[in-house]
């Protein structure tokens, strides 16, 4: 092989793990002719945007990188329920509708920060008859490889460039991560999301509020002890409604969603002990385990951090919602089970196209 060629096979090689760019339309070609018909891989600046991909491992990949977090992220996310309230509400939103058993069979979502499918393969609890219509979109390669394999339609793009076509999507979401996207190309994707929708289609971005509780878990638990740190801005209501107007969007309006972490379990201790755990795996919270921790001590560690951070007043946005939202973590007994539940309020805008 000569060395061009060679190095040309080897670039493409690292798009997923051990799979270029050709056996991926393959496979897609294969199993999701409508996904198939949608991507663009020769779109201008693809080449160079493929490049770049090739050179990124962000710490959501693996758990043996340095300040990687992935596997760990990844186990968390078999707990399929404990943040369903707020994804439902996302889909509610990107859908237009009240019940999302009235979303049509045919509608066709992109979530932008996909990581493993989380979204997809809630939408498949919540609204069956979309069967393969939320694509799973990400930038790191075990995530999408972890989707594919788990029978999802999925690529790997960065959200500031999307090889897909433009108007086919009914809705766009960015969501459980956007504070990832560096500010200055928030710009950039808020346009990618605008281009790819249908006309009437709706843009959903998810974050949490910069200063309040639900982002101090981020800078004063999560950047303190994650393996990984957590040195990213949160969003204001302010900034999504620019963004949202800077693409071209309509009708935009920001709300406030509660969001929570729920775990259900047959006692107290493993309703909070599993929330814990799940809390540690999904950020990466590494720093708490000295040598001389025990896993209950880290359990307990962790549910005081939540108690410290997710405190909230009438100011944040959950005055009007009575009892439905809780303003501190707290452990109830339900029927035969335990529920363990930490509050979370997250700002969610949307446009339409
Ligand atoms: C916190 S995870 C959320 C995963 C999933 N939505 C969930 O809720 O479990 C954020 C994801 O965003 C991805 N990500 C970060 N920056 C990205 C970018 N520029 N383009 C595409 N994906 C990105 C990461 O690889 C990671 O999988």
């Amino acid at each position: 092989m000569k060395v061009r060629p060679l190095l040309r096979a080897l670039r493409d090689s690292a798009y997923l793990d051990g799979i270029d760019v050709g056996v991926y339309l393959d496979v897609v070609r294969e199993q999701y002719p409508q996904l198939y018909a949608e991507l663009d891989f020769g779109r201008d600046g693809a080449q160079q945007a493929l490049k770049a991909l090739a050179q990124v491992f962000n710490e959501f990949e693996t758990d043996d990188r340095r300040n990687g977090r992935g596997d760990s992220y990844r186990r968390a996310q078999q707990h399929i329920a404990v943040r369903m309230t707020g994804i439902r509400k996302l889909f509610e939103l990107a859908g237009g509708v009240q019940d999302l058993r009235d979303l049509s069979p045919t509608w066709r979502a992109l979530d932008l920060l996909a990581g493993d499918g989380l979204l997809t393969r809630a939408l498949r609890v919540l609204a069956p008859q979309v069967r393969d219509g939320v694509i799973s979109s990400d930038i790191a390669r075990t995530m999408v490889t972890a989707a594919l394999t788990a029978g999802l339609p999925a690529i790997r793009q960065d959200a500031r460039f999307l090889f897909m076509r433009a108007a086919t999507m009914d809705a766009v979401i960015l969501a459980y991560g956007s504070h990832h996207v560096p500010p200055d190309d928030r710009t950039t994707v808020f346009l990618e999301a605008a281009r790819v929708l249908r006309p009437g289609g709706r843009f959903v971005v998810h974050d949490f509020e910069e200063g309040s509780p639900s982002a101090r878990w981020f800078s004063e638990a999560v950047h303190r002890h994650s393996v990984a740190g957590h040195p990213y801005r949160h969003f204001t209501a302010g900034e999504l409604r620019r963004g949202l107007g800077a693409a071209g969007l309509r009708g935009i309006r920001v709300h406030r969603v509660y969001d929570p972490f729920v775990m259900r379990a047959a006692t107290r201790e493993d309703a909070v002990g599993q929330l814990a755990d799940y809390l540690r795996d999904m950020y990466g919270l590494r720093g708490l385990d000295r040598c001389d921790e025990t896993r209950e001590s880290v359990r307990a560690r962790v549910w005081q951090l939540c108690e410290e951070c997710f405190r909230f007043g009438p100011e944040d946005g959950g005055a009007d919602h009575g009892d439905a939202w809780l303003r501190s973590p707290a452990v109830q007994r339900v029927g035969g089970q335990w529920i363990a539940e930490i509050p979370r309020v997250a700002l969610v805008g949307v446009g339409e196209k």
